[in-house]
């Protein structure tokens, strides 16, 4: 199976935006606005097989040193084939191309990311620049379940 990592374009958004729906539905991940995606577009990879758009994940910095991998979602008939995992590496390599070091996330699926040099932290240390702008609209906020990682590089 040729999958293909690339940067999505703008026209890419609706399609990422139903491919994303039943996780968003599922409080899985956050929802992002058309206009939000669009503003985020250069932070984004999607994965395409056969002319379509299997998966995406997104790199968001928040500070010269800290940037968060999220909104990582493979649809539901390509998952379990490292779909995932080649995403966030494409994000992990462009984000220390521009020279992030430290790299947060915060999800259900820690296995994922401890395979790829994350480690568990607590979530006092998560940094307010994320709690402020992202936490407080998810629908599980303040009782968040997720388990944060950090990969220091
Ligand atoms: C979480 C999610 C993105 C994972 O996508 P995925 O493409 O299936 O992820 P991967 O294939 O890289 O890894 C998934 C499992 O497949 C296994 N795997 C990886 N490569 C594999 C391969 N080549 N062959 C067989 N199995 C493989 C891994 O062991 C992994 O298991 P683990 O994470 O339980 O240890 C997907 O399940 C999803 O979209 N979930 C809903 C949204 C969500 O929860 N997103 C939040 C994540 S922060």
């Amino acid at each position: 199976m040729k999958v293909e990592y690339k940067k999505p374009i703008l026209s890419h958004i609706q399609e990422m935006q139903d491919l994303v729906h039943e996780e968003v539905q599922q409080g899985l991940i956050l929802p992002r606005t058309m206009e939000e995606m669009a503003r985020n577009i250069r932070s984004y990879y999607i994965a395409v097989f056969d002319g379509k758009i299997i998966g995406f994940c997104a790199l968001h910095i928040y500070t010269p040193n800290l940037a968060e991998i999220r909104s990582l979602v493979v649809d539901v008939k390509y998952r379990n084939q490292g779909i995932a995992q080649e995403l966030v590496n494409y994000n992990l390599l462009e984000g220390k191309n521009l020279g992030i070091k430290e790299f947060l996330v915060l999800t259900y699926r820690p296995n994922l990311f401890k395979r790829l040099g994350f480690n568990e932290i607590q979530k006092e240390k998560i940094p307010h620049q994320k709690i402020w702008a992202d936490c407080v609209a998810c629908k599980h906020f303040p009782v968040c379940h997720e388990i944060a990682l950090l990969k220091t590089c």
